[in-house]
């Protein structure tokens, strides 16, 4: 058998771990709002420099402004990341301002519910864009970036990704798809030091969940649902693992059944 010790990914992995995250490139999408919001505050905390991405520029510019009070680096970037012209312009951008991108953390989503029989088509595809595709392209255009630099590239997925319930048959099978996405690509760049995380949460308390509380006519409680923070805590961790490491898969969700 022959030993890992001492290859570049090796040493690569060995300074970071000494360094903890300080330097290394981010891109995190969806980070306006919820999970990626959270993510992108904490990875920058770590050191991190981050490159923040959503629709809602108000809310990217707030969001780096927080990040400059507590001493972290994010350059907000809009993107609609259904547009390939976009996500062509943020991958530009991301490389002139952190260099190699060594964190891809994929957060952009939406969900749709309705059951097949009254479920618009066009949700099916409006929801494929976003929470299939866009992940896909997105991680195709970074891969050399990722690669060069034995980076990490995270899924944040849902509980819906492992098992359908009724209602959301649409979200579930672009869950379910994105799942594939990351464990075909784990398992094509395993020899190359890129790691691959899904991260499937349950119910947490964003504007995403809130909208689906309203549509359930359920009073809002967000103190039942796990909190975006714990989630971004999870995505500090595994890409912060030392060598030979690799946190491939987390389910979080709230303790209390709902
Ligand atoms: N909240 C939950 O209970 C829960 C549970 C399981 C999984 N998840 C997953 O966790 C991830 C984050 O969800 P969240 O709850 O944080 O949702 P959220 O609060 O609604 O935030 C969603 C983010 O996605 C971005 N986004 C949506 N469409 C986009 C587009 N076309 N182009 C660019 N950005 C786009 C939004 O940016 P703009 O608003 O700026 O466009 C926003 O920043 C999603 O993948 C979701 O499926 C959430």
């Amino acid at each position: 058998m022959t030993s890992a010790a001492g290859s570049p990914i090796e040493t690569a992995r060995a300074n970071r771990a000494m360094l903890g995250l300080r330097g290394r490139g981010a891109i995190i999408t969806g980070a306006s709002h919820g999970i990626g919001r959270e993510t992108a505050l904490r990875l920058a905390a770590a050191g991190a420099v981050v490159v923040a991405t959503g629709r809602d520029e108000p809310a990217l510019r707030s969001l780096a402004i927080e990040a400059e009070c507590t001493g972290g680096v994010i350059h907000p970037h809009r993107a609609d990341l259904t547009d390939q012209a976009d996500r062509d312009r943020l991958s530009a951008a991301a490389r002139r301002q952190v260099g190699l991108v060594s964190i891809l953390v994929h957060s952009a989503g939406v969900h749709r519910r309705d059951p097949l029989a009254h479920a618009p088509v066009a949700h099916l595809d409006e929801q494929f864009a976003v929470n299939v595709r866009a992940p896909y392209a997105l991680t195709q255009t970074l891969l050399p970036d990722l690669i060069a630099a034995h980076g990490d590239v995270v899924f944040i997925n849902s509980t819906q990704g492992l098992s359908a319930a009724a209602g959301v048959g649409q979200y579930a099978a672009t869950k379910h798809a994105l799942r594939a996405v990351a464990d075909a690509l784990r398992a094509e760049i395993a020899d190359t030091g890129v790691r691959v995380c899904s991260i499937f949460p349950g119910r947490t308390a964003t504007p995403m969940q809130e909208q689906i509380f309203r549509d359930e006519g359920r009073p809002w409680n967000p103190d039942l649902l796990v909190h975006p923070r714990d989630i971004a805590n999870l995505v500090v961790a595994a890409v912060a693992l030392p060598a030979g490491t690799e946190i491939s898969e987390v389910v979080i969700r709230p303790a209390r059944k709902l």
